[in-house]
């Protein structure tokens, strides 16, 4: 007898095309504007490793054992302190831990989507947000965008067809474009929830560091959740993220956590609150920051004589990513190939997108490689058009 067939939830969901780009561009010669990854050389690896220490020293019998679901005390009070700071007032019982944010994504689907849901993402979208909804056996619906994030108008008019479940926004320096949603449309996104009922759910990974320009406040409307992370301002390799939701949205968070691991690893929740307790994780923020900027800087004064002419990009004041349009008829795709050959890579557009895809769009990120490299890359980069 054969084996039972995988289930049909997987049949909709492949594998993350940006994951495949990364595993061929990972030869160390390749300069590659590909992955989405913090700078390591700035991992606070001193203070990082002090709070473990201290953590085994001085409390191992708790660091070491099972804790509760909803994760560690004093990490969600620090939490809630950083949130209350940036005008979010925030209680620690307004918040779960998770394994990153991406473990959030896929509880809060667990607990909102049912099969034919229609969740509405912006076109484009993070993939693997893409692909938590697809396990759900959810109908993803784009939202059109322009240059500042979803088109309010569009969303209204989309919403009030469609009766969704969820919206689901990155609205500061969105991955893959590097986008801001404006306050106002903030507003109006939060407007149209509230009108038509559905849930925002406010994926925030990148908020911090912002390299230039005035924050925007977060939509932190009734029916948001805010999704947080340390991967960008610690390190990825912790899996730390949490939510904020109102209470029954948040329990059932905690039930479908407890089916998925039960909690966060103990230690490196007491290590994380160890941290933000003796070291300064704003002051650590501000060397990212200022890193970044001189990368983004780097790279937004190479692209004129890298890319052909009548391609454009934005600016973004923050995050990793710069967002850039080929001029009509190129195919961003076909010419990774080319781009690999010279040792160089990015990750094209197209596969970001739910609707009608650009193949002319590309994705390149600044924060890995330092600024001199990036010239270097972009250089490899204009001998792909020569
Ligand atoms: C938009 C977005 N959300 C969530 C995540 C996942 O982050 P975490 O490392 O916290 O799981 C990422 C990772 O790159 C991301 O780009």
């Amino acid at each position: 007898m054969p084996a039972p067939a995988t289930a049909s939830r997987l049949a909709g969901v492949a594998s993350s095309p940006v994951r495949e780009i990364l595993a061929l561009t990972a030869r160390p010669e390749v300069i590659s504007f590909a992955g989405g990854l913090p700078a390591p050389e700035l991992f606070d690896v001193a203070g990082i490793r002090a709070a473990y220490d201290k953590v085994l020293a001085e409390n191992s019998h708790h660091a070491l054992q099972y804790s509760t679901t909803e994760g560690d005390p004093e990490l969600r009070a620090a939490i809630a302190t950083r949130l209350a700071a940036r005008d979010l007032p925030t209680e620690p019982d307004d918040l779960l831990v998770t394994t990153g944010s991406q473990q959030a994504l896929t509880l809060l689907t667990i607990a909102l989507v049912e099969p034919g849901d229609v969740v509405l993402v912006e076109d484009s979208c993070y993939l693997a947000a893409q692909q938590s909804f697809g396990f759900a056996g959810a109908r993803v619906v784009p939202v059109p965008t322009d240059d500042q994030g979803v088109i309010p108008e569009a969303l209204e008019e989309i919403a009030a067809r469609e009766n969704p479940t969820l919206l689901y926004l990155v609205p500061t320096f969105q991955n893959p474009t590097g986008r801001t949603l404006p306050a106002e449309r903030r507003s109006a996104v939060a407007g149209a929830a509230a009108r038509l009922g559905f849930w925002i759910v406010e994926d925030d990974p990148y908020g911090e560091p912002r390299h230039d320009g005035e924050r925007v406040p977060c939509i932190a409307a009734d029916r948001t959740v805010l999704l947080g992370s340390f991967s960008k301002v610690m390190a990825p390799g912790l899996r730390l993220g949490f939510l904020r939701a109102p209470a029954d949205l948040r329990r059932a968070c905690v039930i479908a956590k407890q089916a998925a691991d039960l909690h966060t690893s103990t230690i490196d929740q007491a290590a994380a609150a160890r941290y933000l307790r003796d070291s300064d994780l704003d002051a650590h923020v501000a060397v990212i920051r200022a890193a970044y900027r001189e990368r983004r800087d780097a790279m937004l004064e190479g692209l004129p004589a890298a890319l052909p002419e009548g391609s454009r990009w934005n600016r973004p004041e923050g995050g990793m990513f710069v967002w850039v349009t080929l001029p009509a008829g190129h195919d961003a795709t076909a010419l990774l190939k080319t781009a690999v050959g010279h040792e160089v890579a990015y990750v094209p557009g197209a596969p970001f997108f739910s609707g009608r895809p650009d193949p002319a769009a590309m994705r390149l990120s600044f924060t890995t490689h330092p600024a001199d490299e990036i010239r270097e890359g972009l250089h490899r980069l204009a001998r792909c058009f020569a």
